[in-house]
C-alpha cells in the first residue's frame, strides 16, 4: 500500500484559543516563527506525500494564502536583498501542491474526512490532525505509512497516555500487541477513564483505506453530537484487520494552552539561533522571585 495523499482537516473554530482565533485560524498561531500548520504540513512532505487537501472552513483563507505564491513579497524582499528572508517565503510555497475542499456545517472529525472522499478516490491516505504536532527523527506519519506498506492494514498512530488523560483521546482496544503494534479489535472515543479499554490513544495520525468513506456516510453522530472518526474506525476494524502503531516521537498538543506553550518552549530551545539567550533567559526568569 503505497500511500501519496494527505488530508489535514482544519475547519474546526479553535473554541481553546479565543480570542486568538476569532480573526486568525488557530492553525495560522506560530511556535516561534512558523504557524502550527506548516510542521504538520512539513512532517507530511518529509514522509513522501505529494498532495494534501485541507478541509477547511469559513474564514481560514489566510492558511491557502500562507502556502501559496506571493508575488508581491517576494519582488519586496528581492529589490531590498533580503534573500535569507526571500528563500524562506519561497521554501513554504515550494512545499508541495495543496488542494482545499470546504467543510459547509461542522459536523465534527469524521464529517471532515467524509469531506475528503473526491480528492481520496481509490487510493489509501494519509490522515494529520493540525492540533498534534510531532518532534521525531522519523516523520510520525512516515512511520505509519511504513508499517502500512508492510502489513497492508490501516493504522492509526498511537501512545500510551495515563488512565486520568485517556478520556481527552480515542482508546484502543486490542486483542494482540507486540513492539510498536497492536491489533485494533474496537476503539471507543472519549471513554470515563474506568470504562477505557486501554491507555493507548489515538493521537493524531492515521493511513486510512478508502473503504472508510462508506462507513463515514452511516455513521451516526457520536460523543459530542459529532461525527466521530473513532465510530468509523472502530466499524472498520470489525471487517478487517487494523493495526495501531505506537509511533516514536514527542508529540504536542497545540490545540490546548498548555501544549502549546511547551511546543513553543521546547522548539525555541532546538532553535541554534535563539537557543542560547532563550535559555539565559528562561534561567534568568527561574531564579527571579
Ligand atoms: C480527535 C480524535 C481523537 C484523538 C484526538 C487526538 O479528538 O477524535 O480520537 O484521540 O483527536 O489526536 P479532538 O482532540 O479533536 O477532540
Amino acid at each position: 500500500m503505497k500511500v501519496k495523499k494527505a488530508v489535514i482537516p482544519a475547519a474546526g473554530y479553535g473554541t481553546r484559543f479565543l480570542p486568538a482565533s476569532k480573526a486568525i485560524p488557530k492553525e495560522m498561531l506560530p511556535i516561534v516563527d512558523k504557524p502550527t500548520i506548516q510542521y504538520v504540513v512539513e512532517e507530511a512532505v518529509e514522509a513522501g506525500i505529494e498532495e494534501i487537501l485541507l478541509i477547511t472552513s469559513k474564514g481560514k483563507e489566510s492558511i491557502e494564502n500562507h502556502f501559496d505564491f506571493d508575488m508581491e513579497l517576494e519582488s519586496v524582499l528581492k529589490n531590498k536583498n533580503k534573500q535569507d528572508l526571500l528563500e524562506r517565503v519561497q521554501y513554504v510555497s515550494d512545499l508541495i501542491s495543496i488542494h482545499t475542499v470546504r467543510q459547509k456545517v461542522q459536523k465534527g472529525l469524521g464529517h471532515a474526512v467524509y469531506c475528503a472522499r473526491t480528492f481520496v478516490g481509490d487510493d489509501p491516505f494519509a490522515v494529520l490532525l493540525g492540533d498534534d504536532v510531532m518532534y521525531s527523527d522519523q516523520p510520525v506519519i512516515g512511520q505509519l505509512m511504513e508499517h502500512a506498506e508492510k502489513s497492508g492494514c490501516p493504522v492509526i498512530g498511537c501512545q500510551e497516555v495515563s488512565r486520568e488523560d485517556i478520556s481527552k483521546y480515542g482508546s484502543v482496544k486490542y486483542s494482540e500487541r507486540s513492539g510498536r503494534r497492536a491489533r485494533v479489535s474496537s476503539l471507543i472515543e472519549k471513554p470515563d477513564p474506568e470504562e477505557a479499554p486501554s491507555t493507548l490513544a489515538v493521537l493524531g495520525r492515521y493511513v486510512l483505506t478508502p473503504d472508510i468513506f462508506e462507513i463515514l456516510a452511516k455513521t451516526p453522530r457520536g460523543v459530542g453530537g459529532e461525527i466521530q472518526l473513532t465510530d468509523a474506525i472502530k466499524t472498520l476494524a470489525d471487517r478487517r484487520q487494523v493495526e495501531a502503531y505506537d509511533f516514536k516521537a514527542r508529540r504536542y498538543d497545540v490545540g490546548q494552552i498548555q501544549g502549546f506553550l511547551e511546543a513553543t518552549v521546547e522548539f525555541a530551545l532546538r532553535r541554534e539561533d535563539v537557543c542560547d539567550r532563550f535559555q539565559a533567559y528562561l534561567a534568568e526568569l527561574l531564579e527571579r522571585d
